[in-house]
C-alpha cells in the first residue's frame, strides 16, 4: 500500500488526505486476479497511445531542448519526476487507487514499484493471468531519452528557429535566456510516463503470447533461454506495421502543427522531417525495450 512515511516527508497536506482513505477492498486479503485480454485488444491499446506520444514529442520540440538541462544522466529531470510522482501518490482515491497500483501497468521512475507476485497453491497463476514481475523499462528509457532523444528534439526545434531555438512562450522581458524549464520538464515527464506505459504493456503482450503457446514457452522459460524467447516473441511483420503507422501519424500531426504556425514551406518541411526522425527513433526504441520487458516478465513467470 501507500508508503505514508515517504509522503509525510514532502506533502503533509497530501498525507492528511491519504491517511483518511480506507484501504482498497480486497487488498488486505490479497491482490485481485487480473486476466489479460486478446492480442488485438492489446494492440488497440498500444495504438491509442500513439497520438498522445507523438503530439507530446511535437509539443516538446516546440521548445529548445537545452542539453545542459539533461546533464549528469538527467539528474535534474529525475528530481523533477520524483516530485510529480509524489503528487500522483497523494491523488490516491478510495474508488480507483493510485496511478502506480497493482495492475495499472504504470511504473514510477523514482519510487519503489509494486512488489512481484508469488505463485501459491491457492493462486497458481494459470496461463492468461497477469503475474507481476520486478522489471521496469524505466532506466533504459530515461537513458535513451537523455542521450538520444534530447538531441533529436533539439534538431527539430532549431528547424523552426535556427540555433538558439524557439519557444512558443511570450514573455515581455525578452530577450533573455529561456526561463521555461518547468514547462520542458513537464513535457519530458509526461512523455517518459507515456513511453514507460507503452513498454510496460509488454508484460500483457508476453502473457497473451505465453497463453497462446504454453508448450513452446515453458521449457524456454525454465531453461532461461533468452535468445529463443526473443525469437519466439518477435514478429517483424507487426513491428513494421507499428513503425509505419507511427511514421504516418508523425507526418500528419507535425504537418498540422506547422500549418497552424503558418511557417514558410521550407521550415515546415524541415520540422516535419526532423519530427519523423525523432518519432522513428522513439518507436524503434520502444519496440526493443518492450521486447526486453516481455522477456524479463516471462523469466519470472513461474515465481
Ligand atoms: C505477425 O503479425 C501479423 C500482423 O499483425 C499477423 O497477421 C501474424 O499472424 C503474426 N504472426 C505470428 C506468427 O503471430
Amino acid at each position: 500500500m501507500l508508503p505514508l512515511n515517504l509522503l509525510a516527508t514532502v506533502f503533509t497536506a497530501g498525507l492528511a488526505i491519504a491517511a483518511s482513505i480506507p484501504p482498497l477492498p480486497g487488498v488486505a486479503e490479497g491482490r485481485p486476479t487480473l486476466d489479460v485480454p486478446t492480442l488485438p485488444e492489446v494492440q488497440a491499446m498500444l495504438a491509442r497511445l500513439q497520438g498522445p506520444i507523438i503530439s507530446t514529442i511535437i509539443s516538446r520540440a516546440a521548445l529548445p531542448a537545452e542539453s545542459l538541462l539533461y546533464a549528469n544522466g538527467g539528474k535534474a529531470l529525475t528530481s523533477f519526476i520524483h516530485k510529480t510522482e509524489l503528487i500522483a501518490l497523494t491523488l490516491n482515491t478510495y474508488e480507483f487507487g493510485s496511478r502506480y497500483d497493482y495492475g495499472s501497468l504504470e511504473y514510477p521512475f523514482t519510487l519503489p514499484a509494486v512488489g512481484p507476485d508469488i505463485t501459491t497453491p491457492t493462486n497458481p497463476f494459470p496461463p492468461g493471468r497477469f503475474h507481476q514481475d520486478t522489471f521496469t523499462p524505466n532506466a533504459d528509457l530515461l537513458s535513451f531519452y537523455v542521450t538520444t532523444l534530447v538531441p533529436l528534439i533539439e534538431d527539430a526545434n532549431t528547424a523552426i528557429a535556427g540555433p538558439g531555438g524557439s519557444s512558443p512562450f511570450y514573455h515581455l522581458k525578452r530577450p533573455s535566456s529561456p526561463v521555461d524549464v518547468d514547462a520542458k520538464y513537464t513535457l519530458d515527464d509526461q512523455l517518459l510516463a507515456l513511453l514507460s506505459h507503452w513498454a510496460s504493456i509488454g508484460k500483457v503482450v508476453a502473457e497473451v503470447k505465453y497463453r497462446a503457446h504454453v508448450a513452446e514457452f515453458t521449457p524456454l522459460i525454465k531453461s532461461g533461454n533468452v535468445n529463443a524467447l526473443r525469437t519466439l516473441l518477435t514478429n517483424t511483420t507487426q513491428e513494421k506495421i507499428v513503425l509505419e503507422s507511427a511514421n504516418s501519424a508523425a507526418f500528419a500531426l507535425a504537418t498540422a502543427f506547422e500549418a497552424a504556425q503558418n511557417d514558410p514551406p521550407a521550415i515546415a518541411k524541415a520540422f516535419v522531417s526532423r519530427v519523423q526522425t525523432a518519432v522513428a527513433r522513439v518507436y524503434r526504441e520502444l519496440i526493443d525495450v518492450t521486447k526486453e520487458v516481455e522477456i524479463q516478465y516471462l523469466l519470472q513467470r513461474f515465481h
